[in-house]
C-alpha cells in the first residue's frame, strides 16, 4: 500500500494543484492532500476554509483525503505512514529550492520526494498570481475549480 502526500498552502487550490493531485492519485493507492497551517504567513483563506475547499473539489476521487498540518512535513509523513512527498515542478525557478527541501527531508527523516512535471497548460500558474489577478478584476475562471472561483469572488468582495 503506497500512501503519498501532496503538501502545500493551497491559498487557494488551483487547477495546477488539481492536475498534480489527480495524477498522483492515479499512480498511488492513497493520496493525502496536507494543508499547511502557516502561522507566519497571512493567508486569504483560513486553514479550515482551505481544507473545506479541497474536500469539495476532490470529493470525486475516492483515494484522496485532505488533512491539515503544522510544523515539519516529514513529521506528518512519519506519523501517518506516508511513503513519499509528491511535488509539482513548474520550471527551473522551482528546482533549486525544491531540491534543497527534498534533500533536507531525506537527510533528516529518510522521507522521499517524487517530482512530477507540471502540465504545460499550468506552468505559469500560482496561487499568488490567481489572487492578484482576481483582486484587480482579472478573469481567473479557467485557472481554479468552480467552487474555488465562487469562494474567491465572495472573499475578495468583502476583503
Ligand atoms: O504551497 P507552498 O506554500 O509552496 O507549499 C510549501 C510547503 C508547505 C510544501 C513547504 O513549505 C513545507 O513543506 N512546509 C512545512 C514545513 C517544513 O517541513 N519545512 C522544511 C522543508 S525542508
Amino acid at each position: 500500500m503506497i500512501r503519498v502526500v501532496c503538501p502545500g498552502s493551497f491559498d487557494p487550490v488551483t487547477n495546477g494543484h488539481m492536475d498534480i493531485i489527480g495524477r498522483a492519485a492515479r499512480l498511488h493507492d492513497e493520496v493525502i492532500v496536507a494543508v499547511l497551517r502557516n502561522l507566519n504567513k497571512s493567508t486569504l483563506f483560513t486553514v479550515d476554509e482551505r481544507v473545506e475547499m479541497l474536500q469539495e473539489v476532490t470529493k470525486g476521487q475516492a483515494n484522496v483525503t485532505v488533512a491539515r498540518f503544522d510544523g515539519l512535513i516529514v513529521d506528518f509523513c512519519l506519523a501517518n505512514d506516508v511513503s513519499a512527498i509528491v511535488k509539482g515542478l513548474r520550471a527551473v525557478t522551482d528546482f533549486d529550492y525544491e531540491m534543497q527541501m527534498a534533500q533536507m527531508n531525506y537527510n533528516q527523516a529518510g522521507v522521499e520526494t517524487l517530482f512530477m512535471t507540471t502540465n504545460p497548460l499550468y506552468a505559469f500558474l500560482s496561487s499568488s498570481l490567481v489572487k492578484e489577478f482576481a483582486r484587480y478584476g482579472g478573469d481567473v475562471a479557467g485557472l481554479v475549480p468552480p467552487p474555488v472561483l465562487r469562494m474567491l469572488t465572495e472573499r475578495l468582495a468583502t476583503d
